[in-house]
């Protein structure tokens, strides 16, 4: 990698004619200070008086960063002008900064703020920066940052002609299945749901939401009770601060991570408000734009990936050894996904309501847990559901909502997608008759790190989590094994006494 800085120190009052051997001067000592003997990391080629004020042009090669060398330069010579010619540095001003490093000519323009051109020539990129990003953004290292998301984007642009990083590492006993059904459509005939006026939910009716109920009981017999797992509720509504944290902002629909924002007004004063509400009475319409007018930029969005906002609750904290592991779960209040168009049945939906497995620990711990849910998931669907899934190694959740493909993972860190055949959507050699119904992630350090959260005796701390939704489970379950309750499986009808009486129409 090369780089090129052309800068200017703007001055407070012009330097006298002798000033420039004075700066030759300094160019040789600061080379010499910055770059060392030979000066292979790059060299302060030029520094003269401009006008009122200094010109600078710096060449770096390799890790050298020009920015830097620039920062220190001024530092450097502060003191030295000011008390040589009484004169201060007020400002830097960029004039051009040229990144050339090794690349390929991407098949899709590399777009990236605070660039002006990328030119490709022998090899090679040349990345032309925006002379006016702020300064503030270069000292906190968004240079680097732009390198990095340059080299990300060529790697995801080849990556999309690569295979989906998916391994399958046990598949259950082939059932024979006769069933070929579609169970949204069935259950909307039945009456059980109904779709809302609002893209992709469905308002649940008492049969399904008794169903859910019983995946409810299930998950507490196998797996909370026997393992001594807590119930928490988890906030719904997450602030920027935590998706800044668990890395959700570096995705923002690029593929996964697609948010809903929520914005808050901008006062609660009635009388900001009387127009809208005016306009309302009138018309009996939402003037979408007077209301736009009317509210503030989020400040957050709606729970997306369900365990982050519980981070909160241990921020910055030392968690007493004796207390560890920690085990909780959730299932309250749904979560948000806007998903492409409207017309998926109720697998594919913006409203999703899931239980969360959340476990902290050592390292031990974790993993020990880890196992132990695993093997209580499969038990749930071969024994209790009886249905036909496999399960598979996948690129975690939280690295492709971070925008990420890339699945270069430390030992024992990883996620497992467990998949279920769904009858009526094909022949189980296409991957596309599977639906993924549950995951159960080894996380590592990644949240303990972004939140600030220790253990007493300094060991590292761990955590893992699970993920499944009771539409998934409910629409897989019927899939294989349709709505007549004679042929359901024998242990999940332990659970059933009888559906309750809901509405009828006429
Ligand atoms: N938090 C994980 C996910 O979003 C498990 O629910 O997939
Ligand atoms: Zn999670």
């Amino acid at each position: 990698m090369e780089s090129y800085l052309k800068a200017q120190f703007i001055l407070s009052a012009p330097l006298p004619p002798e000033a420039n051997n004075y700066l030759s001067d300094v160019m040789e000592r600061a080379n010499q200070r910055f770059f060392g003997e030979g000066g292979k990391l790059g060299k302060i080629t030029e520094l003269k008086v401009d006008n009122n004020n200094i010109s600078i042009t710096i060449d770096c090669k390799g890790k050298g960063q020009p920015h830097y060398i620039l920062f220190r330069l001024r530092k450097f010579m502060r003191t030295e002008i000011g008390k040589k010619f009484r004169v201060g540095i007020r400002e830097i001003k960029f004039e051009e900064y040229i990144i050339t490093l090794p690349s390929e000519v991407p098949s899709k323009e590399i777009k990236i703020p605070f660039v002006k051109k990328i030119e490709y020539k022998s090899q090679n990129a040349c990345i032309y920066l925006d002379p006016k990003i702020n300064l503030d953004f270069v000292e906190k290292g968004a240079i680097e940052r732009i390198v990095g998301l340059f080299k990300t984007k060529l790697e995801m642009q080849k990556y999309g002609a690569k295979k989906e990083h998916h391994k399958i590492v046990y598949t259950s006993e082939k059932k024979d299945i006769s069933f070929r059904e579609d169970p949204t459509k069935i259950m909307v005939k039945l009456g059980w749901i109904r779709r809302t006026s609002y893209r992709n939910q469905w308002i649940w009716g008492p049969e399904i939401t008794y169903l859910a109920n019983i995946i409810k009981k299930i998950w507490l017999d196998v797996v909370y009770k026997p393992l001594e797992f807590y119930e928490m509720l988890f906030p719904k509504y997450v602030p920027f601060d935590v998706w800044k944290k668990s890395g959700h902002l570096k995705g923002l629909y690029q593929g996964s991570g697609e948010f809903y924002f929520v914005s808050p007004p901008k006062t609660r004063d009635p009388a900001f408000w009387e127009d809208l509400c005016d306009y309302y009475v009138i018309t009996k319409e939402i003037d979408h734009n007077l209301l736009l007018s009317k509210l503030a930029p989020p400040q957050g969005g709606l729970s997306y990936a369900q365990c982050p906002p519980f981070w909160q609750f241990v921020e910055g904290k030392t968690i007493d050894i004796k207390s560890l592991p920690f085990k909780v779960y959730d299932w309250n209040g749904p979560t948000y996904r806007y998903e492409s168009g409207g017309a998926h049945g109720l697998e594919r939906v913006d409203e999703l309501h899931r239980i969360e497995t959340l476990f902290i620990g050592t390292k031990d711990q974790v993993l020990e847990l880890g196992q132990a849910i695993r093997d209580k998931i499969k038990y749930i669907y071969e024994t209790v559901f009886e249905i036909e899934f496999r399960e598979v190694i996948v690129i975690p959740w939280w690295i492709e909502q971070e925008g990420r493909h890339e699945a270069d993972l430390a030992k024992d860190i990883g996620t497992f997608d467990y998949e279920a055949y769904i009858p009526y959507k094909g022949k189980r050699e296409d991957n596309k008759s599977w639906e993924e119904i549950q995951n159960l992630s080894i996380i590592g350090t990644k949240y303990p790190k972004a939140f600030t959260v220790k253990i007493s005796t300094g060991e590292e701390l761990w955590s893992g989590c699970a993920g499944g939704s009771f539409e998934r489970a409910i629409t897989t379950f019927i899939a294989q094994h349709g709505v007549n309750i004679d042929d359901w499986p024998e242990m999940f009808l332990k659970y059933f006494k009888d559906f309750p009486q809901s509405l009828k129409f006429c």
